[in-house]
């Protein structure tokens, strides 16, 4: 790979390119000094028909990481393995397979947790040669960091939805499974997200925190922004601006007004992320 590292987007909602599709869900294919790490699975097995239509050859994978248990990261898991000439190494927080509801506008209680297949196949192994339960900051393939749980401080972000670990929704889930992926690029730190339910503050924070950097450099994925006031959407503008991010691709669940806002804000900064994209950077 020649000190690149290389990230295409497999599965997101939407989609460029012929025969590849959206779905609701996310999964990234990165590659990096020989290595193939996959982040997210998508919700269905979309993100192997996807890679076989770009000529992604993802049977020799090296590991899997997911950014947490929603479905729509996670649903494609099992046709994953299935697919594989070998064996992975997986990343995950223990919370991630736990039961995971959310509660609709109209109250009505529904399942977003991993599948029983999802879970069925952590559970007994199969194509899996080791599977770490990531609660702490923790090196994926020698190439990238996955944060582990994300500390959260500030007082204007929340998960961003009604979660619940119960059918009857009257425990909230606080979504302590939800982590992102990072590595230092020769133009500085490149942070990929899941759904980022920890607030994408919080983790920009605790990614320069663990990073070392006053800057950020590349910020890729959902942020999880649909409900979000204009106060936590002002904020989080001036997050971008304070970590000086020169490369803004939002995408998933971002929301149509934050992802408005940020093109408004950063305009020449801001990146198309949809399957298809592909983005490079040099490793540092
Ligand atoms: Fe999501
Ligand atoms: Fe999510």
């Amino acid at each position: 790979m020649d000190g690149n590292v290389k990230i295409t987007v497999l599965v997101e909602n939407t989609a460029k390119g012929r025969n590849v599709y959206g779905e609701h869900g996310l999964a990234y294919l990165i590659e990096a000094e020989g290595k193939k790490i996959l982040f997210d699975a998508g919700q269905s097995d979309l993100v192997v028909r996807n890679a076989l239509a770009m000529g992604i050859d993802l049977s020799n994978l090296d590991s899997i990481v997911l950014s947490h248990g929603h479905y729509d990261h996670t649903g494609g898991l099992s046709a994953v393995l299935d697919q594989l000439a070998g064996e992975v190494e997986i990343y995950l927080h223990p919370a991630a397979i736990g039961h995971k509801y959310k509660l609709t506008p109209d109250r009505e209680s529904v399942d977003i947790g991993m599948s029983d297949k999802a879970i069925e196949s952590i559970k007994t192994a199969r194509h899996i040669n080791s599977c770490n339960w990531v609660e702490r900051p923790t090196t994926v393939a020698e190439v990238l960091m996955v944060t582990g749980q994300v500390p959260r401080k500030t007082d204007f972000e929340d998960t961003g939805g009604a979660f619940y670990i119960d059918a009857d929704c009257e425990e909230k889930d606080i979504m302590a499974d939800d982590q992102s992926v990072f590595f230092d690029s020769s133009d500085g730190v490149v942070v990929v997200l899941g759904c980022c339910h920890s607030g994408i503050v919080n983790t920009l924070d605790y990614v320069a925190e663990l990073a070392g950097s006053d800057k950020i450099y590349a910020v890729i994925g959902g942020m999880h922004l649909l409900r979000a006031k204009d106060d936590r959407l002002e904020k989080t503008m001036e997050a971008f601006q304070k970590y000086d991010v020169q490369m803004i691709g939002p995408a998933h669940c971002t929301g149509m007004k934050a992802v408005a806002k940020f093109w408004n804000a950063f305009g020449e900064k801001c990146v198309v992320c949809k399957v298809g994209s592909k983005f490079e950077f040099e490793l540092r």
